[in-house]
């Protein structure tokens, strides 16, 4: 018998990749916390909010409770907004006891009041040895795009081997190439600080700033992920990877990214409530900026570019006077992480 794979969330991002699985032949269950989403997919086999023009297999069974959804599935797949992580745990960790069952998560976000990583915060309520179990799944995956079948690669990062190479190859699928990474702390956060950066990206554009604009804060955009990073025990070169440099290159350039679009409105004088209320989804840039701000003090790091990001979301500072802040910072050298020592030739 197939394996079963369930879903828990069913926004954009739940659909696409639940979607993908069912496609494949895996078995699927979805579950989310808003009855409407769960009623439209079941009657209309879509998620017309969310993802309109994706269609669900009828192998993909829509549970109306997180415990049908959960029963006797083998792999589960977190997917709901950072935000939302501690509550979903503190319910469905009493049915996450079973050590042969693999957690995946797929959100990418931080704890806003405590900077927590979502697998930090799963381990929480499941206890340590549920940590050997856990896999971060993150690249530059605009859900959107995904569903609309666009080549992409993802990478998927974890503890154990056998569990990474067994989620690597239930995602795997012709459209969707799956890397693996030991550094879980550096995939989860490339994934979740990027979008930071494209919340400056989206500024930057709304601002009528160009190509060279962009182009330097996403390279020091990804130095000061580096530098939090590093100063939380991740490898440097994951940020040169599909989680790193891949997601804030995707989510800098498009402008369906959520996060840009906040940004952009921002540019334009509109307020952040509004942006966010126009947006009608997660736009996990926002909580972010406060877990960076949290993170960044703790650990005593400088990320200038998040810095003014924060102020600009949470200080009415004038988006414009942010980038003036940044170009008058005291001149430096632009000091790179060093290469990784064993460099390997295949791709
Ligand atoms: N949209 C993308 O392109 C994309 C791509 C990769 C990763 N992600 C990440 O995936 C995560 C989810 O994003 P999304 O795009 O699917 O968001 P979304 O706004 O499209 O959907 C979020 C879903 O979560 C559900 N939800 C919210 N709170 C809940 C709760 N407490 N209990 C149960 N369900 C709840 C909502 O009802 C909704 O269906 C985010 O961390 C995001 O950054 C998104």
């Amino acid at each position: 018998m197939s394996e079963r794979v369930a879903f828990v969330g069913c926004g954009s991002w739940g659909s696409a990749l639940a979607v993908l699985l069912a496609r494949k032949g895996l078995r699927v269950t979805v579950w989310d916390g808003d009855s409407s989403v769960l009623r439209g997919i079941r009657e209309t086999r879509h998620n017309p909010y969310y993802v309109p023009n994706l269609e669900f297999p009828d192998t993909v069974d829509v549970c109306d409770t997180l415990e049908e959804c959960l029963r006797s599935a083998s792999m589960v797949v977190i997917v709901v907004p950072a935000a939302a992580v501690r509550q979903v745990c503190a319910v469905a960790a009493p049915l996450l006891r079973d050590p042969a069952v693999t957690i995946v998560s797929a959100t990418k976000g931080l704890e806003p009041d405590t900077g927590a990583r979502v697998t930090e915060r799963i381990v929480a309520a499941l206890g340590p040895s549920a940590a050997q179990r856990l896999v971060a799944l993150s690249g530059p995956n605009l859900a959107d795009e995904v569903a609309r079948d666009m080549p992409t690669a993802t990478v998927v990062a974890g503890p154990s081997p056998q569990r990474l190479m067994h989620v690597q190859k239930a995602f795997s699928a012709g459209v969707f190439r799956v890397y693996t990474s030991a550094d879980i702390v550096g995939v989860e956060l490339g994934g979740a600080l990027k979008n930071v950066i494209a919340l400056a990206a989206g500024i930057s554009d709304g601002l009528g700033y160009a190509d060279n604009t962009k182009a330097s804060l996403i390279t020091r955009g990804l130095a000061e992920i580096t530098r939090l990073g590093v100063a939380l025990g991740a490898r440097p070169e994951t940020f040169m990877g599909l989680s790193g440099l891949g997601d804030l290159v995707a989510t800098c350039s498009s402008r369906t990214s959520r996060n840009w679009r906040v940004g952009y409105a921002l540019a334009q004088g509109v307020p952040l409530a509004r942006a966010v209320d126009e947006l009608g989804m997660v736009a996990e840039g926002v909580p972010t900026a406060q877990a960076a701000r949290v993170l960044c003090q703790r650990t005593g790091t400088e990320m200038p570019i998040a810095a003014q990001v924060h102020s600009v979301l949470f200080e009415a500072q004038d988006p414009r006077k942010a980038v003036e802040g940044l170009m008058a910072r005291p001149l430096r050298e632009e000091v790179l992480p060093d290469p990784p020592s064993t460099a390997s030739t295949s791709s």
